[in-house]
């Protein structure tokens, strides 16, 4: 039997994975899976706890017996966090700092890479994050690197904050940015680094439907995809 399809799609924040990883998955009739969205609701749950996400063993012993479901719900992919839907908590700023202090921690990698190796059995999956491409599906077929300048980034990031109703100026995006990607690549566990074997792609001048077209093309050319 063929193992299912993985296109894997790495980058910093900012640089457009998620827009261009939904569009992707839609084209191609594959599910769509933001391992962001673990780490997040991992440090939902050491929040909610009252546990500062430094404390390593507080939040091993937490994590023990954490639930993470992905759905998809039409377009929107909704995240249940043991048994809850917390889509809309784990976006806020306090979520996403925590979310970059836990993830260096190795025991809340090693369970979210098995958890994330888990939504792909059976399906094919377009997966975005920083170390798909490298450490979570390292035979993947397809694997994109997708970067952009921190300017662009930081202006998107802010678009979107604003579209789904947070406050937000550019200077604070700009900031957190530049903070999230020190912390991802200076981690000593996956830090964010391209697959050697990894597509790149810089969306700084492009739209996110010509990034889509560069990676349909690719899928294509590599005999992945029809269309
Ligand atoms: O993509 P995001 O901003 O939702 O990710 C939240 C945090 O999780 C970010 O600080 C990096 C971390 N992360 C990770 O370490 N590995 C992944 N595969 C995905 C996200």
């Amino acid at each position: 039997m063929n193992k299912p399809l993985v296109i894997a799609i790495d980058g910093p924040a900012g640089a457009g994975k998620s827009t261009v990883a939904q569009k992707v998955a839609e084209r191609l009739g594959l599910a769509y899976v933001d391992s962001g969205a673990t780490y997040r609701a991992v440090a939902l749950k050491v929040l909610e706890a009252g546990v500062p996400p430094e404390d390593e063993q507080t939040v091993s012993r937490l994590i023990g017996e954490i639930e993470i479901q992905i759905t998809t719900d039409g377009v929107q992919p909704h995240i249940l966090l043991d048994g809850r839907d917390v889509t809309d908590k784990i976006r806020t700023p306090e979520v996403t700092l925590a979310a970059a202090k836990v993830s260096r921690l190795p025991e809340v990698r090693t369970k979210l890479v098995e958890l994330q190796r888990g939504y792909a059995k059976g399906r094919g999956v377009v997966m975005e994050g920083r170390d798909i491409g490298t450490v979570v599906f390292p035979d993947a077929p397809l694997k994109i690197f997708l970067k952009a300048d921190p300017e662009e980034r930081a202006r998107r990031r802010l678009g979107q904050d604003i579209k789904e109703g947070r406050d937000a100026t550019l200077e604070q995006t700009a900031y957190e940015i530049g903070r999230r990607d020190q912390l991802d690549a200076e981690r000593k566990l996956s830090p964010l680094v391209p697959a050697e074997d990894a597509t790149r792609i810089d969306s700084t001048l492009l739209t996110a439907d010509q990034v889509v077209e560069r990676i349909l093309e690719l899928a294509r050319e590599r005999k992945l995809a029809e269309e």
